[in-house]
């Protein structure tokens, strides 16, 4: 009889979670930073079970159901996102320190920042490096970057050291450095480009001579509390691990020499800690349906004159210029036009054209801040028939698989000197491309908003979606199912009145 329950739930726990039940779910709620933070928390209350002591019996029975328990995982973990992200599960930048030499009073190393993540890049004013010495180390000399700040070196007399600070920051030198500061993968302004976009570029390197530190393996000490900032926060060090000193092969591959000592550190990123309101948006249209959903009013912020004057700036207003020049010119806060969403970036996925065996989208990016040019920009769309995408202008695409088998997941970045930089709110602050998908008989529909996206993140940035019951309607849709949290809690309750009366 034990076996009833599960013959019974299986297929409507399987229902619950991949239909688009769930999915609406989760969108009712609001799949904006702040209620998916909520879920996270709590994911129980969210799916609005009253977990009473009499509940927990029921819990200690389902144990008995391992596949059972499985499903309600994956249930449960479509909404968790903290610091880790689904379409990138191994994205990281890992700084690696190789001691190349030994000096009378310290070490040479040079040290490699490798940025793992596939979409993610840091684009400029640049990355920022940090930590703090164990003992009291000093910079003598850097190649291929700098400490922004010396610091106090009075202590020392004659030469004085590049920089005595505990904890120093280190920064990129611009391109066009002197070839004599220079080391390979130096000197690109900090700018740091994703894995997936071009692994060669995705590296950066300099030279430190670090003196007053140990002279052998055992005498060395590691540095701690790494920060990388790029500029703003968002990434999070990791302790340096002492690991097997890195090999190098001369380039014709006769021989090999190896680094002294060596250590990693991994830092991730978390768009939590970036910034605590989104930077993105989606708005929708379609040929069948002459409705436009824009952006959900107020995703980024609000305009708000009595609050926050100046918070946004009206396109045509003749106090731009000096706004754009104005104070707040270094901060790196946006400065945008005023929309009714008040997002920097805006993404808008419009369905274009219907053929027989194809249909076509368009999507547009249109960049509201006027202190950005974005460089190297990239943008990552979920949808079910990127398995079939048959062409695509304008845009380079690589297929983002992180769960192997299934292909919907694509990664659209620009062509290089034709629209890879987009430009600053205006006339050209925008890039657009087309997409042809073929269809799948078997999946393709133009009904329930099937053909728009599913998520969108531009530079690895979750891009706010319009609710799913504001989505343009096919003309002759009757009625649209009306799906609400309640009936989805209904269904679930349903799901444990069977459990009770088996179990
Ligand atoms: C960092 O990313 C690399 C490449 O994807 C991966 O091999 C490595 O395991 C990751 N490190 C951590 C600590 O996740
Ligand atoms: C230090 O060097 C010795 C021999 O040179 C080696 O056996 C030892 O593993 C090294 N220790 C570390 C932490 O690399
Ligand atoms: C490193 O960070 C930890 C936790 O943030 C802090 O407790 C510690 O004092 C820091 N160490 C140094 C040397 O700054
Ligand atoms: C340290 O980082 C380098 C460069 O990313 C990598 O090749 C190496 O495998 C890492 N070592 C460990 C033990 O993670
Ligand atoms: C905010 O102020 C600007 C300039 O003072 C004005 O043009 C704009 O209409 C105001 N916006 C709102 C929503 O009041
Ligand atoms: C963006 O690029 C244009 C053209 O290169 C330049 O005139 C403008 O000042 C740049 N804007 C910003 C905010 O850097
Ligand atoms: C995903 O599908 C597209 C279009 O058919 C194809 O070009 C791409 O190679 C596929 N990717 C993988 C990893 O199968
Ligand atoms: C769409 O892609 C899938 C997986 O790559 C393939 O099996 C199917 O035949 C394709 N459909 C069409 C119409 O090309
Ligand atoms: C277009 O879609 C909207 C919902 O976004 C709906 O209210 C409207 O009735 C639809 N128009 C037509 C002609 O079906």
């Amino acid at each position: 009889m034990d076996r009833l329950p599960v013959t019974i739930l299986l297929p409507l726990l399987l229902l619950f979670c991949r239909s688009p039940l769930s999915f609406h779910l989760i969108a009712d709620l609001g799949f904006t930073q702040k209620t998916s933070s909520r879920i996270r928390g709590n994911p129980v209350t969210v799916m609005g079970l009253p977990f009473s002591s009499g509940t927990r019996s029921i819990i200690s029975k389902l144990t008995s159901f391992p596949i059972l328990l499985l499903f309600l995982l994956s249930c449960f973990s479509f909404t968790s996102t903290e610091a880790y992200d689904p379409l990138d599960p191994n994205g990281n930048i890992t700084i690696k320190w190789d001691l190349m030499t030994w000096t009378p009073d310290g070490y040479v190393a040079v040290i490699t920042m490798y940025n793992f993540q596939q979409y993610r890049h840091i684009q400029a004013p640049g990355w920022q490096l940090g930590w703090t010495w164990a003992k009291k180390e000093v910079i003598w000399s850097a190649m291929g970057s700098q400490a922004t700040e010396q610091g106090d070196c009075s202590r020392f007399k004659g030469n004085t050291p590049h920089c005595c600070k505990k904890d120093p920051t280190i920064v990129d030198l611009m391109p066009g450095t002197p070839y004599n500061q220079q080391i390979a993968n130096c000197c690109k302004g900090g700018v740091i480009n994703s894995w997936a976009q071009d692994p060669a570029t995705a590296v950066s390197s300099f030279q430190l001579s670090v003196g007053q530190a140990g002279t052998t393996n055992r005498t060395v000490r590691v540095p701690k509390n790494f920060t990388l900032k790029a500029p703003g926060p968002g990434y999070t060090c990791g302790p340096a691990k002492i690991v097997k000193p890195s090999r190098f092969v001369t380039a014709d591959q006769r021989r090999a020499t190896q680094a002294l000592m060596t250590w990693n550190v991994t830092c991730t990123y978390s768009q939590f800690l970036s910034q605590k309101t989104p930077s993105c948006c989606v708005s929708l249209s379609s040929f069948y349906n002459d409705t436009i959903v824009p952006c959900p009013t107020c995703t980024c912020g609000c305009m708000n004159n009595i609050t926050h004057p100046g918070s946004c700036v009206e396109g045509n207003s003749p106090y731009l210029a000096s706004a754009i020049t104005g104070s707040g010119k270094k901060s790196y806060t946006p400065l945008v036009q005023c929309t009714n969403h008040m997002c920097p970036i805006r993404v808008h996925w419009h369905v274009k054209l219907n053929y027989k065996e194809y249909w076509r989208v368009k999507i547009t990016i249109t960049n509201f801040n006027y202190r950005m040019n974005y460089t190297q920009w990239n943008l990552v769309v979920q949808h079910p028939n990127f398995d079939n995408i048959t062409q695509l202008f304008s845009f380079n695409y690589k297929s983002l698989t992180p769960y192997g088998a299934i292909n919907d997941t694509a990664m659209l970045w620009g062509v290089k000197f034709y629209n890879d930089l987009l430009m600053q709110a205006g006339p050209l602050g925008n890039v657009q491309s087309e997409l042809l998908f073929q269809k799948e008989p078997s999946t393709f529909t133009f009904d329930k908003g099937w053909a728009f996206p599913r998520r969108i993140y531009f530079n690895g940035d979750n891009c706010v979606m319009p609710p799913p019951d504001a989505y343009p309607w096919l003309p002759n849709a009757s009625s649209r199912p009306v799906i609400s949290l309640l009936c989805s809690i209904i269904a679930l309750l349903i799901c444990l009145a069977f459990l009770l009366s088996y179990a």
